[in-house]
């Protein structure tokens, strides 16, 4: 199982900026407990950060048929991206959003999110908790999908060997 973590714009600042809302922890110590625990899990992670909206819209398309799952913090984007929405809509993989301040509790103009209506769910408001809680719900997500495949494939493929037997002559 592959999972791409996309950080938006000033997460790199993490650490140094605001820390009252957004802890003390750095990007960098964020990512290498993700990574922690995804060898844990049995997933394999990479990890993504940018301030520009495109260079984001890019990596989402880059997804598209090499990973099963994003975790996806579109910081300021997330108020005001339709470019990631779409490219989240577009490829169609599983997304958990995921913003490590309550975005609910802030500036009205937190608290819209363009992007988390193309996502499976969103967590808010856990701190950098929250990149762990998305990453165990996406794991289950994809297990539950791949279920579901699993038992579609064996019914096809049963369906199919009973055609087969009809079609043979009876004696
Ligand atoms: C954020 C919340 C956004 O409103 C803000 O622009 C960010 C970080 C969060 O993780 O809490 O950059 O996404």
């Amino acid at each position: 199982m592959k999972i791409m973590i996309i950080q938006g714009p000033n997460l790199n600042m993490l650490g140094v900026r605001d820390p009252r809302i957004y802890g003390p922890v750095k990007l960098e110590t964020i990512h290498e407990n993700i990574q922690t625990q995804a060898q844990q899990m049995g997933v394999e992670v990479s990890f993504f950060q940018s301030n520009f909206e495109g260079e984001i819209v890019d990596k989402i398309q880059e997804c598209f048929g090499q990973f099963d799952g994003i975790i996806i913090n579109p910081a300021a984007y997330s108020h005001t991206s339709i470019a990631i929405r779409d490219a989240i809509a577009a490829v169609n993989i599983p997304a958990i959003e995921v913003h490590i301040s309550n975005i609910h509790a802030r500036e009205k103009f937190r608290q819209e999110s363009l992007t988390a209506a193309v996502c499976s769910g969103v967590i808010a408001g856990f701190g950098p908790l929250g990149y762990h809680l998305a990453l165990n719900g996406l794991i289950q997500i994809l297990s539950e999908l791949n279920a579901v495949r699993n038992a579609r494939k064996q019914a096809a493929q049963e369906q199919m060997q009973t055609e087969a037997k009809l079609e043979q002559p009876q004696e």
